[in-house]
């Protein structure tokens, strides 16, 4: 059999994911492997449709596709989101449908989640079959139990296609609405207070519903904001996943492109706002880059107290996903979600009054340092980065290191004395049978003491 397989990796083939592929080359010699680094050669691939058109017929020759990717920031790295877009673009879909396809991605976990649904959603977009994926932590391939799963899992995907197996789709397809938002005027009204609010904005077309939200958005406040169009921060690429920014913070790009003079001069803002269109089932590439380019930074929290929102042009109640990814963006950074506002609704007076209210509850979020709690996202993936940058990442992620312990963020449970000594005393006394039967009895009204005397006292 002859499998496609699509190198998500910018780092070609000097890749961990790579090595996956490799191994079970090896292990299956009867399949041919044909490795396409569409990440790696994007800048040509864009450039030159003979080239493009030559991996699109790689594929079509093809009895199966396994997309092998590194996750990059709940996603695939901004590389690949591009070539998934000019397979759209290009009109080269049907090269895709009715194949067999599966992922392999190499990670620490943070977010496969994402990166998983956001690839099984473009391959039912394609009309693919798709069938269970790999996400391998990026040293399974050291583990004796986990490199026999891999190639159990492998072996499962050439019998799938072999045997014609039945797939289901998981994701109903994206449907945009044509509405024309036609704004009212900026009522001016919300005072900045000196708080710096910046915006982020992927407008393409001046007459766009984004481009029209971000300037209602603007006209909203009674003193400027920054407002920062993507195409004008120029930037020569991607991460390339080099990690030569581990030490010190330092990208290879820095001084070559804008980037870093655009990422250091919003560290000051109060309040951040990402407005970008849903393309597939993200923003575009192009927004990714923004994202992916800003791991020079690493590991480190940048919002920090800081409030972060979202406008976004596009049908957000559709793509489940990408409002968990958006949940999970500023609990990751530090900060706290503000807001979201789209154009789903297609009535522009209400999204005039969506985003006056937003903009309104941006300064008295940021006024007030409204945290709310992290959830799920933010507390397991803090935990996700704690245990990795303390042990795994703490080389070559040095800066991390630094960071991380300057600022208590190694909080493991181990360093919890009160919990611990109370769990200790707790145990040693119920091993009395007399006294497990008491405290059994006690247990609802004492743990519920510490939470009413805050009540009562506070
Ligand atoms: C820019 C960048 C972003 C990353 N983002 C994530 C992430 O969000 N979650 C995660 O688990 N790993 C993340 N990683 C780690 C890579 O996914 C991991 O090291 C992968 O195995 C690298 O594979 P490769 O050598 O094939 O490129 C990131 C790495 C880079 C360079």
């Amino acid at each position: 059999m002859k499998i496609a397989v699509l190198n998500g990796s910018p780092k070609g083939e000097i890749s961990i994911t790579v090595q996956y592929i490799k191994f079970i080359q090896k292990k299956f010699p009867q399949h041919e492997l044909k490795l396409i680094n569409v990440a790696h050669d994007i800048i040509k691939l864009e450039k030159d449709d003979a080239r493009f058109h030559e991996v699109i017929d790689e594929v079509r020759k093809s009895d199966g596709v396994i997309w092998a990717f590194p996750l990059y920031i709940f996603l695939v790295c901004s590389q690949y989101k591009r070539f998934i877009e000019m397979i759209t673009g290009k009109g080269a879909q049907d090269a895709f449908a009715g194949k067999y396809a599966t992922v392999l991605s190499t990670s620490v976990h943070f977010f496969d989640n994402t990166a998983h649904n956001y690839m099984h959603g473009i391959c039912d977009d394609l009309d693919m079959k798709y069938v269970e994926p790999f996400s391998a932590d990026m040293d399974d391939i050291m583990i004796d139990n986990m490199r026999r799963i891999l190639l159990k899992w492998a072996d499962n995907f050439f019998q799938a296609i072999e045997n014609k197996a039945p797939t289901l789709k998981f994701f109903a397809p994206v449907v945009h609405n044509k509405f024309n938002y036609e704004p009212g005027k900026g009522a001016g009204k919300v005072d900045t207070g000196g708080l710096k609010i910046r915006v982020l904005a992927d407008i393409t077309d001046g007459k766009s519903n984004l481009a029209k939200m971000v300037q209602h958005f603007s006209e909203s406040f009674k003193g400027d904001i920054q407002v920062v169009r993507a195409g004008d921060v120029k930037m020569r690429g991607g991460c390339l996943g080099c990690m030569e920014c581990a030490f010190d913070n330092i990208c290879v790009y820095q001084g070559k492109d804008d980037f870093v003079d655009y990422f250091n001069a919003g560290r000051d803002a109060d309040v951040t706002i990402f407005a970008g269109e849903i393309v597939d089932r993200f923003f575009s590439a192009r927004m990714k880059m923004f994202w992916d380019r800003s791991f020079f930074n690493g590991h480190i929290p940048t919002s920090v107290d800081k409030q972060v929102g979202f406008i976004l042009s596009g049908p957000l109640s559709q793509v489940a996903n990408l409002q968990e990814i958006i949940n999970a963006l500023p609990q990751i950074g530090g900060g706290n979600l503000a807001g979201v506002v789209t154009d789903e609704c297609a009535d522009s007076a209400q999204i005039d009054k969506l985003l006056e209210a937003f903009a309104a509850k941006c300064i008295d979020n940021a006024r007030s340092i409204y945290m709310l709690p992290r959830t799920f996202l933010g507390v397991g993936g803090h935990k996700i980065f704690r245990d990795q940058i303390w042990a795994r990442l703490s080389f070559p992620f040095t800066a991390d290191y630094r960071y991380y312990e300057e600022h208590g963020l190694f909080d493991f449970p181990q360093q919890d004395a009160r919990y611990l000594e109370y769990g200790k005393q707790m145990t040693e006394m119920i091993k009395d049978p007399k006294m497990k039967e008491m405290v059994r009895k006690m247990l609802k009204t004492e743990i519920l003491k510490g939470y009413a005397k805050m009540v009562e006292t506070k």
